[in-house]
């Protein structure tokens, strides 16, 4: 039997905001300024500010990473930490319950380390003052006593580097947004750029692509690393059960095809969505919650995940009044637009 044969549902594979795949295989995640990939204005001022703080013997200035799932986010925190010859600790805004989590990690820390913040916009509002006080005077506000003979002392913390990550710039508050000193935000990647990442992750994982099949499955891949080595991976599998040593770009074709992903790099998901709004909602608009609703999945995975590379394709757009499709999701799907007065009619 073909690897291409199997009845499997391939839909839920290539999310790039489901991480699993990438705690098991760490290797593929560059270590260095010199092996991160793309995101070229980002990294020329990163490099920048690393080497001025280095010469400084100062930490770096705060960083707010703002970008959609599986850019690279968390990739370039670690990169900062190494780059900086400094500790890297990691934690997430849902994780920091009580003040005390908060405190008991940064009282910990050696001087000038990394401390990764990941969906920073999730802070609870206590420990967010906290941070605000730790991120400006390395000092920790403390409550001592209770009731009436409560005081709050400070305690000197060492300098440190805070770097947030968030996938909801818009949910980031702004007393917390203005203490950040650098606020990159991440672009989705180019097709050139996203088939280094691909010719990269093959020799780490040590199978042979085409070029040819490597520009075509950068082609597909949302313009997002976290996709592309998981794509790739899948690609591996298919060429290892086919008997292959390398991917060709046959197997990248059938491949695709048998996850689903069309010529833009849309998947199974992304195309109900664009049906959804042509069929239930005559194009649009329609609100984020009623076409989270109608498609069965979350309004954050909808909004962080879905939309934002539909919106780069130029198939939805965000209006006040509502999600619409465009004519060239008409177009993509190969449906008729109707011309009918009021929803998608109005828009051309
Ligand atoms: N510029 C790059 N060059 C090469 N590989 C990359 C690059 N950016 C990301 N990757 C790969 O993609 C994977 C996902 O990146 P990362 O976990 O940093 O994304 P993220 O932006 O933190 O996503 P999330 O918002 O879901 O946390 C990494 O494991 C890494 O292997
Ligand atoms: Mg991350």
């Amino acid at each position: 039997m073909s690897a291409f044969d199997e009845e499997t549902d391939f839909s839920a594979i290539v999310r790039a905001d489901l991480k699993e795949e990438d705690a098991q295989d760490n290797s593929l995640r560059p270590q260095f300024l010199s092996d991160f990939l793309g995101q070229e204005s980002v990294k020329k001022n990163l490099f920048t500010f690393i080497q001025a703080a280095k010469l400084r013997e100062e930490p770096l200035d705060h960083l707010l990473l703002i970008g959609p799932p599986g850019l690279g986010k968390t990739t370039l925190a670690q990169i900062t930490a190494h780059e900086l010859g400094v500790d890297f600790k990691v934690t997430s805004a849902p994780a920091l319950d009580k003040p005390k989590d908060l405190a008991g990690i940064l009282s910990t820390i050696t001087p000038r380390t990394v401390f990764f913040i990941d969906e920073i916009h999730r802070l609870k509002p206590a420990i967010e003052e906290m941070l605000y006080i730790a991120m400006e005077d390395y000092e920790l506000d403390w409550i001592i006593g209770q009731g009436a003979a409560a005081r709050t002392v400070r305690i000197p913390i060492p300098p440190f580097t805070l770097v947030g990550a968030t996938t909801k710039a818009g949910s980031v508050s702004s007393p917390l947004r203005s203490r950040f000193g650098f606020i990159p935000r991440f672009e989705f990647y180019t097709q050139t750029e996203l088939a280094s990442i691909i010719r990269r992750s093959a020799g780490i994982l040590d199978v042979k692509i085409d070029d040819e099949a490597a520009m075509l499955l950068a082609k597909c891949c949302r313009g997002t690393p976290r996709v592309a080595n998981r794509v790739l991976r899948r690609m591996r599998d298919f060429a290892q059960v086919e008997g292959q040593n390398n991917i060709t770009v046959q197997i990248v074709e059938k491949g695709l095809e048998r996850l689903e992903i069309d010529s833009l790099g849309l998947e199974k998901y992304d195309r109900e969505i664009l049906l959804s709004v042509i069929k239930n909602y005559g194009g649009g608009p329609v609100g984020a919650e009623t076409l989270a609703i109608s498609i069965g999945e979350a309004q954050d995975t909808l909004e962080d995940y879905y939309e934002p590379y539909l919106i780069q394709c130029g198939l939805i757009q965000r209006t006040p009044r509502g999600r619409m499709v465009t004519q060239k999701a008409y177009e993509h799907l190969g449906l008729e637009m109707k011309n009918e007065t009021g929803g998608q009619g109005s828009l051309f």
